[in-house]
């Protein structure tokens, strides 16, 4: 590839999210805004995290999925909203002392640093029933709210991404005890469950809310497995190859604690090895996706070459 064509993927991937980001926090702070009775601090709690400045991946995924299979960006809304109150949900409670411990997310303190653990547990546990909430209030079709919020509540739960939040959690203390072998089984199941749910999820949710037929969905359900592993294997590359500065959050850190990764399973060359496998993956699905997948294909291309 060309210095010039690299350039104009950079260029259109950030001008790519910079565009569904805006759409997803317009929505997102119209509906915080309207909400009645909301104690000030524990809503001062929830807008610290939720307006931090994350990369919004999941909106982006919804919505350009959505516009993949000739849906619009109107109707992907409510479900790239609702993903991102999840997320910030999980990020809030992954960082808290008992889980990661972890004092630095997005560039700045973490919840539970400047608010306390309380606060952070209950800003989290509020963003994870306003995410159903909001889907249950905006999307208009009560059978296509109820069709998001079970995809939705699937990809978060026990056999989702709290349930990988928990075996990832549980893995040092486990591994000794229970059938958590320090394998690829183990690990891939660890990473399809706790970040590739969500994502799966991302690009599912954009497919059902512009009515995707079965086999575009499909497609797109393909394309999100791939993508979660990726995302995953890429933060567990820059948990050991970059720094707290550039990424906003303490690195160095998942060897230390015992997690169990790809790089402290199998190295870093073999980790970009099974990188590049995933990325295959995904660009298989979304080689069966039409012209209006472009933007997709340039942000998922990107998603794989990240440094943040
Ligand atoms: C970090 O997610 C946690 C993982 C699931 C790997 P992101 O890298 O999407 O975090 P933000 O939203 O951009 O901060
Ligand atoms: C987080 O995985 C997955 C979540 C569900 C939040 P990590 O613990 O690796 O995420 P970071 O590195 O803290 O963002
Ligand atoms: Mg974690
Ligand atoms: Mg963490
Ligand atoms: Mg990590």
């Amino acid at each position: 590839m060309s210095d010039a064509m690299v350039q104009m993927q950079t260029l259109d991937y950030r001008a790519i999210l910079q565009n569904t980001t805006l759409r997803t926090d317009a929505f997102l702070r119209n509906f915080i805004a309207s909400r009645q009775g909301v104690p000030a601090l524990l809503k001062e709690s929830i807008e610290y995290s939720l307006f931090g400045p994350g990369k919004r991946v999941r909106p982006a995924l919804a919505i350009l999925c959505a516009q993949a299979v000739d849906g619009t960006i109107d109707e992907a809304l409510p479900a790239a909203a609702a993903l991102e109150l999840i997320h910030c949900f999980s990020l809030v409670h992954d960082d808290l002392p008992a889980m990661d411990n972890d004092d630095l997310r997005r560039g700045r303190p973490t919840n539970h640093k400047v608010y306390g653990d309380a606060v952070a547990i209950l800003a989290g546990d509020a963003m994870n029933t306003m995410a159903f909430e909001l889907l249950a209030e905006c999307v208009a079709d009560p059978s296509m709210a109820v069709k998001l919020s079970l995809e939705l509540s699937r990809a978060t739960g026990p056999a989702g991404m709290i349930g990988g939040q928990i075996l990832d959690t549980c893995y040092p203390q486990l591994k000794h005890v229970d059938s958590q072998a320090a394998d690829l089984e183990s690990l891939q199941r660890i990473h399809r469950l706790k970040t590739g749910a969500l994502i799966r999820a991302a690009c599912r949710m954009g497919g059902i809310a512009a009515r995707a037929s079965a086999d575009q969905l499909q497609i797109l359900d393909d394309l999100g497995q791939a993508v979660g592993l990726v995302f995953q294997i890429v933060d567990d590359l820059l948990d050991v190859t970059s720094s707290d500065a550039h990424l906003g959050k303490k690195t160095g850190k998942d060897a230390d604690i015992g997690k169990l990764t790809y790089p402290v399973l199998l190295g870093v060359e073999q980790t970009r090895a099974e990188l590049t496998r995933q990325q295959k993956l995904a660009e298989h699905a979304l080689a069966q996706l039409g012209p209006a997948a472009e933007p997709l294909s340039v942000v998922v291309h990107a998603l794989a070459s990240r440094d943040k």
